[in-house]
């Protein structure tokens, strides 16, 4: 019994963690929307890997095509739960739409779990639930700070309910990653995270200024209390990140004793500037982003990094790549998606 459940399969990092799941022998089955996606991100998944992952394009908010998923499939191993909404600007100009999603899919999926007896559940939470967090790096006891958005407090919500969930019936075992910031693509560059409207992570963003399909690149404030005055992040490679899942499933399977529920923080646990990504957005592109300084932006706070000491103790999990190696493979993601949108 190896057969794991990826919602948002056709998703950004649900794309990435079914290769890296395909290539440590998991047998994948996926679910998607696709409103936020398209499904011939799964035919470049197979191109990569040679594997044809059975795909089911149900909305998660309803629960009987959910539980037909878990009726077609009783072997399920374990479930990661992606399908999300995640941009912050538009949920907070639209609350309701992300509390509904993101709690009613989430909701429909643990019910299924409990009902079919799904032995593991892994749930993409992010480090947004810190918040603003005062003492560096951040540790899996950080306790919860203020939600800055509604989708952060999807976040901080969904790890109550799956916490609620977990201590009713411990029979199946929780993960609760604290993605940081992912970045990056698959080396082949076939796959990568598609430059959508609206989408406001700095590295695609970066690649839209560059190339003049939005304003120049603006860095957010250079008067922080950090080592060159812009904000600080933990950019992590989407394969590291996408192992993590892998390595979860794993530690379960091979620790009959973990505990029914358990969190860890995915992250490299270093931090670099935005003037830093900015070097190395030049390096991988070969040249000078042109970039503008405003003033500080609300909401964004100055610092945070990851101690992901756990999930390597713990998990065996430890990042590989850099962050050239997250702007290369991004750069070079978006030119092989250029010659698609030309084709
Ligand atoms: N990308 C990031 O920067 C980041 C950081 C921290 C946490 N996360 C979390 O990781 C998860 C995956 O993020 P991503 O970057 O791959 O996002 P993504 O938008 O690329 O993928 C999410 C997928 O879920 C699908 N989906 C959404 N609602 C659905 C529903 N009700 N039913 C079925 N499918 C649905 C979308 O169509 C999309 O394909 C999300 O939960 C997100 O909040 C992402």
């Amino acid at each position: 019994m190896n057969k794991i459940l990826v919602t948002g399969g056709c998703g950004y990092i649900g794309s990435h963690t079914i290769i890296d799941l395909i290539e440590h022998g998991f047998d994948v089955i996926s679910v998607d929307n696709n409103v936020r996606s398209s499904v011939s991100m799964l035919n470049r998944v197979q191109e990569i890997t040679g594997t044809n992952v059975p795909h089911y394009p149900i909305d998660l908010c309803d629960l009987e095509a959910t539980q037909n998923i878990f009726e077609t499939h009783p072997d399920i191993l374990g479930v990661i739960h992606f399908a999300a909404y995640k941009s912050i600007p538009e949920s907070v100009g639209s609350p309701l739409l992300y509390y509904r999603n993101n709690l009613n899919s989430l909701i429909n999926i643990l019910d299924c779990i409990q009902q079919y007896k799904v032995p593991y559940f892994v749930f993409s939470s992010s480090c947004s639930v810190y918040g603003n967090v005062q003492k560096l790096p951040v540790t899996e006891e950080t306790p919860f700070g203020i939600a800055e958005s509604p989708y952060a407090n999807t976040k901080q919500m969904g790890e109550q309910i799956i916490s609620n969930f977990s201590k009713a019936y411990p029979e199946h075992k929780t993960i609760l990653l604290r993605y940081f910031n992912p970045g990056g693509a698959h080396p082949s560059g076939k796959i990568g995270e598609i430059l959508e409207e609206g989408i406001t992570n700095v590295i695609p963003v970066m690649i839209e200024a560059h190339l003049g399909l939005r304003n120049p690149f603006t860095v957010h404030g250079k008067d922080y209390d950090t080592r060159d005055g812009s904000c600080i992040r933990d950019y992590i490679h989407i394969m590291d990140l996408a192992n993590a899942h892998t390595k979860s499933f794993q530690y379960l399977q091979n620790n009959a004793n973990a505990p029914s529920s358990d969190i860890f923080n995915v992250g490299i646990g270093q931090g670099v500037s935005v003037f830093e990504l900015i070097k190395a957005f030049d390096k991988a592109v070969g040249e000078s982003l042109n970039y503008t300084v405003g003033p500080r932006r609300a909401g964004d706070i100055a610092a945070i990094y990851a101690n992901y000491e756990k999930a390597n103790r713990l998990l065996g999990w430890s990042p590989k790549y850099s962050i050239d190696e997250v702007m290369e493979s991004a750069w070079a993601w978006y030119q092989y998606y250029q010659k698609g949108q030309e084709a």
